[in-house]
């Protein structure tokens, strides 16, 4: 069994290292993690059993694998921090804007490194994960990469080029769809229904049509055609979504993602 270090321990290095261990494709006792902020460290480490570092260099020193899980401003600085001790491992990176191109003119020729894109449902074993065909990964260590990944979720290789569109669909997604549930729900409580209930209803929609469309195939355009009958209730209220421009919407939400 490997072991594996995160630089940084925020919001999507937790949901990794929840979805990891829930796994049990790896135990917590060989996942290190470092962040400047100790205290804080030391109580998320602490809730989900794993080991704080007191620097970057020691838990890149523990492991082999290092996830770079900080801010993406903050790499070019752990870098040269962290210089030589970087040789020999392997990178995996979940960094928006760092592709393999920008790592190799970064790092020491002897560090490898994949880059890849998690969303935070990761940390309930639904996540997405893109990962950039460009890489330079031992066969080893990609190998068990993507059993570590598989075990969170739905994996998907893209070159360089698409893993910003990507990303703008499933790193950003959790949030548009977290969106769509608040919205519906408030419709649902509006008319009455129970906030709890409310967005159990959405939840369970969303869920359940995601999976109807992923299982059958058929065009998500037919599935929402053969639930509008004539004159029917809910050709009503897809023409209300169309009135409120519901699909440029979208559109615009991943073109402001894209050009940043
Ligand atoms: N959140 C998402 O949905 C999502 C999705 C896909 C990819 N990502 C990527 O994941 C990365 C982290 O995002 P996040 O949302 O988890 O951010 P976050 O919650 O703000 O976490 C950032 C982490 O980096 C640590 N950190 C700060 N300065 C550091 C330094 N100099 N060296 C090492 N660690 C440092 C922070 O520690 P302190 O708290 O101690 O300052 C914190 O643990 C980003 O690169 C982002 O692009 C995020």
């Amino acid at each position: 069994m490997k072991k594996i270090g995160f630089i940084g321990m925020g919001n999507m290095a937790q949901a990794m290292v929840r979805g990891f261990t829930q796994s049990e494709k790896i135990n917590g006792r060989d996942i290190y993690a470092f962040a400047p902020n100790q205290e804080k460290l030391i109580k998320n480490c602490g809730i989900l059993g794993i080991n704080p570092c007191a620097t970057a260099a020691e838990a890149v020193e523990k492991s082999e694998m290092i996830f770079m899980a900080c801010k993406p401003y903050q790499i070019d600085d752990v870098i040269k921090t962290l210089g030589s001790k970087l040789g020999g491992k392997s990178i995996v990176s979940v960094a928006a804007g760092w592709d393999f191109d920008r790592y190799r003119k970064a790092l020491p020729e002897s560090t490898k490194v994949q880059c890849i894109m998690p969303n935070t449902p990761v940390s309930v074993s639904k996540g997405v994960l893109l990962i950039e065909e460009e890489n330079d990964l031992p066969e080893e260590d990609r190998n068990f990469l993507l059993e570590l990944l598989e075990s969170v979720g739905k994996v998907i290789e893209l070159p360089s080029r698409l893993m910003e569109a990507g990303s703008a669909v499933s790193g950003c997604g959790p949030a548009f769809m977290d969106m769509i549930i608040e919205a519906i729900g408030d419709a649902a409580v509006k008319n009455g229904i129970q906030r709890k209930q409310a967005y159990e209803m959405v939840c369970q929609t969303m869920i359940g049509s995601a999976e109807l469309q992923l299982k059958t195939g058929i065009h998500p355009g037919q599935l929402k055609d053969n639930v509008c009958s004539p004159g029917g209730t809910t050709i009503r209220g897809v023409a209300a979504l169309e009135e409120a421009g519901m699909r440029s919407a979208f559109i615009k939400a991943i073109d402001a993602v894209i050009k940043g």
